[in-house]
């Protein structure tokens, strides 16, 4: 572990693996042209190689540098509004996106994050980040270095690869995906970007996602803890069921987002792990209102919350 984004530039130019902060999550990072530094994050992250992974780039003008083809207005509209920032842009990929990135589709995600380290990360070393959340494929996402160190470590070498330590991530949710490559813009995947505020720049509602793209990695199971999770509305709901799983004999954790979903979201996955700490049997989970990132932490959850 490491704060020397020198020696992480170091790493990724020689084909290493490079764990890096975003304002969202940790991303497991690979340079995206060389496929067998991209084989190696599906290996170490126990992920199909099926699902592809979002390429992170330095800034929007790399949109046009053989990344992708055919951008639409309405996306280099969200991209001059959002980036850096939590937003993915689904576009027809470029001449230099590889197959291995994208399990063999047309499409790519890119995204630029708004973290310094990833920022310098991207420009110092002037490549393309393929990255996936840096956890075990399922399983809940990391928000510090020492979650990357703990689900990842032993599985990374300590002489190409290395996890860059930028303190939590300070959104705490995966990015928004919005899917720009179909005629009707589709949002793939609610995010630290609420729907809201990516429709009111387009002036037109998002519409739910189907055809190809909806299939790719779209688990119903993710983010799954170690405790089963169940899901309930409101805190009344949530303290009789823990005194029932208590009765019963089971550690319960109850998780109530409250009013400030900015804090709730931050600190998500934080304390579903911590729960795993606590080795609990159960989280009992309030879902916030779907608004702003609401959207997100109530997909998380319901996600964690999945028959696996
Ligand atoms: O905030 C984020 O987006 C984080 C940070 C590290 O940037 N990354 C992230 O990556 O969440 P990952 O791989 O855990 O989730 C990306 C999701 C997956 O469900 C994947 O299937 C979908 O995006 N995806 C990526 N490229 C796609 C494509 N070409 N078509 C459809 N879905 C795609
Ligand atoms: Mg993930």
């Amino acid at each position: 572990m490491t704060t020397d984004v020198a020696l992480a530039v170091e790493r990724l130019r020689a084909g290493g693996l490079v764990a890096m902060p975003t304002e969202t999550v940790y991303g497991l990072g690979a340079d995206a042209e060389r496929p067998e530094a991209v084989a190696r994050i599906f290996a170490v992250k126990g992920r199909p190689t099926g699902h592809p992974l979002i390429v992170h780039l330095p800034d929007a003008a790399a949109l046009d540098d053989g990344w992708a083809i055919d951008v639409p207005d309405s996306a280099r509209m969200l991209a001059e509004a959002c980036w850096p920032g939590p937003l993915t842009l689904l576009l027809r990929r470029g001449p230099r996106v590889l197959d291995a990135v994208t399990g063999g589709r047309d499409t790519v995600g890119l995204r630029v994050p708004a973290h310094p380290m990833a920022e310098q990360l991207l420009r110092e070393s002037g490549r393309g980040v393929a990255a996936p959340s840096a956890n075990r494929f399922g399983r809940v996402s990391s928000t510090t270095a020492q979650h990357v160190a703990a689900d990842l470590g032993p599985l990374l070498d300590p002489a190409r690869d290395v996890v860059l330590d930028g303190g939590p991530s300070p959104v705490g949710v995966e990015s928004t995906i919005v899917d720009c490559s179909v005629e009707h813009p589709q949002l793939l995947r609610p995010g630290g970007i609420p729907r809201e505020d990516v429709e009111r720049l387009l002036d037109l509602g998002l519409a739910e996602p189907s055809g190809p793209s909806r299939a790719a990695g779209m688990l119903a199971s993710h983010y799954a803890p170690g405790a089963a999770v169940e899901l309930v509305d409101d805190a009344d709901a949530a303290r009789a069921s823990a005194d029932r799983h208590r009765r019963d004999g089971r550690r319960v954790v109850v998780l109530d987002p409250g009013d400030d979903l900015v804090a709730a979201a931050r600190d998500l996955y934080a304390r579903l792990r911590a729960a795993d700490a606590e080795r609990a049997d159960v989280v009992v989970a309030v879902l916030p209102p779907p608004t702003a990132l609401g959207h997100a932490i109530r997909d998380r959850l319901t996600k964690a919350a999945a028959p696996r």
